[in-house]
């Protein structure tokens, strides 16, 4: 190895430990290493790391949030080892061949919140312990943070509810805990969730999704969809966008702003983030418009949003509190929905 790619190295494993700069040694580290790879000349090791002057931007405040490396996480904290674990590899744990239990449909938790939920705009963890409990419009009930994990259990992976009171949900609460623990009550780190993209002026359109679809994504989650499981079985190397064994009609992601958010900033998978989208914003809604038109698992969503006037504008299912059908609330155009609720709330 020469010594500009053993730099390369040792600068791409420091970036990624401590990327956050968790004490005031490792940013100063940081820095040092940053410093001696800009004199060798060479670009950093891994994306966002590439010249002192760059790297400065990493740290400042409207930078988005990262989450700690998992490596960071004590040895004898094991709940919370244990609840990353979970994240990442839960079809191993909870999916069809589980070795707890068989509650769920083979997808990993990491499938939609990306490297345990840590990357920005890759539908990351940061806000939930600092915003639950919170009342929620869906449920139109308050709800903790083991309510909003079943939800995703029942719906994300067409599953069933964990006990609350097992081992796997204290896990998973505790890796919640260990990564948002430090974020200020009440806050939501930029970055957190999903990215919001402008309305397009038309509907979404599921033709031209297809086409996509088929340059962009069908070469790891199938021309069929259906994702291809690893080796062993026992979870998706690239995980099912529809179909029996994908997310159900009752999932965030069922929805397209939230659909063509995600993939905006996330896929194709490895090649995009969101310093570096692979897909116009078009093709993010008209691949979101042609997978959610595939059949998928239904659930049974009439004790959702009790109060209809609070259902999102892209809520696919009626009835409304407005005039404009379900295909629109489905497909878009959204411009027109959002300013009629904007002049029923100014009434
Ligand atoms: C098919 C994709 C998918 C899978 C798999 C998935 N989720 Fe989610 N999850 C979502 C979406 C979409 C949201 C809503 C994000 C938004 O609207 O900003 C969400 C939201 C959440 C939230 C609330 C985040 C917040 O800031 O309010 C938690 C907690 C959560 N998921 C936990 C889990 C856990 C635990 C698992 C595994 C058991 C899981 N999710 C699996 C898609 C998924
Ligand atoms: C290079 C392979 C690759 C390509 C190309 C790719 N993806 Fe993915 N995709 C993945 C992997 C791998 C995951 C799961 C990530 C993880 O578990 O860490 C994923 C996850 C997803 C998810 C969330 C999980 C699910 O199954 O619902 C969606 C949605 C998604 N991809 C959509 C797309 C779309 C749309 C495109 C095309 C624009 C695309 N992907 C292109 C590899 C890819």
């Amino acid at each position: 190895m020469t010594t500009l790619a053993f730099m390369k190295n040792s600068l791409g494993f420091l970036h990624r430990v401590f990327r956050q700069g968790r004490s005031q040694w490792s940013l100063a580290l940081v820095g040092f290493v940053l410093a001696a790879a800009s004199c060798g000349g060479g670009e950093g090791g891994d994306g966002g790391a590439k010249t002192a002057a760059v790297s400065d931007s990493i740290y400042v405040e409207e930078s988005p949030w990262r989450g700690w490396n998992k490596y960071q996480i004590k040895l004898e904290d094991t709940l919370a080892r244990y609840g990353r674990e979970l994240i990442e590899h839960t079809s191993r744990y909870l999916g069809p061949k589980g070795t707890v239990a068989a509650i769920s449909n083979g997808m990993n938790c990491q499938n939609c919140h990306l490297d345990g939920g840590t990357i920005p705009w890759g539908n990351n963890y940061s806000a939930v312990v600092s915003t639950y409990p919170k009342f929620r419009d869906r449920s139109g009930s308050v709800e903790t943070i083991p309510k909003r994990v079943n939800d995703c259990f029942e719906r994300s992976l067409n599953g069933k509810a964990l006990d609350t009171a097992s081992r796997e949900m204290k896990a998973i609460l505790a890796y919640m805990h260990w990564l948002g623990d430090d974020i200020p009550k009440g806050k939501k780190p930029k970055g957190s969730g999903i990215m919001e993209l402008p309305f397009m002026d038309r509907a979404a359109d599921p033709a031209a999704g297809k086409a996509v679809y088929m340059a962009k994504c069908q070469v790891c989650h199938g021309p069929d969809g259906q994702g291809q499981k690893s080796a062993d079985g026992y979870e998706y190397t690239y995980p099912p966008l529809w179909g029996e064994h994908s997310y159900n009609s009752g999932a965030g992601l069922f929805r397209i702003t939230r659909f063509a958010g995600y993939v905006k900033a996330s896929m194709p998978f490895g090649l995009a983030d969101h310093k570096n989208p692979q897909l116009s914003d078009a093709e993010a809604w008209d691949v979101a418009a042609f997978v959610n038109s595939q059949p998928r698992p239904k659930k049974d969503l009439s004790g959702d949003w009790p109060d209809i006037s609070k259902k999102p504008l892209d809520h696919p299912f009626g009835p409304y509190a407005d005039g404009f059908t379900e295909n629109q609330h489905k497909y878009g155009p959204f411009g027109p929905i959002e300013k009629a609720r904007k002049e029923k709330s100014r009434k």
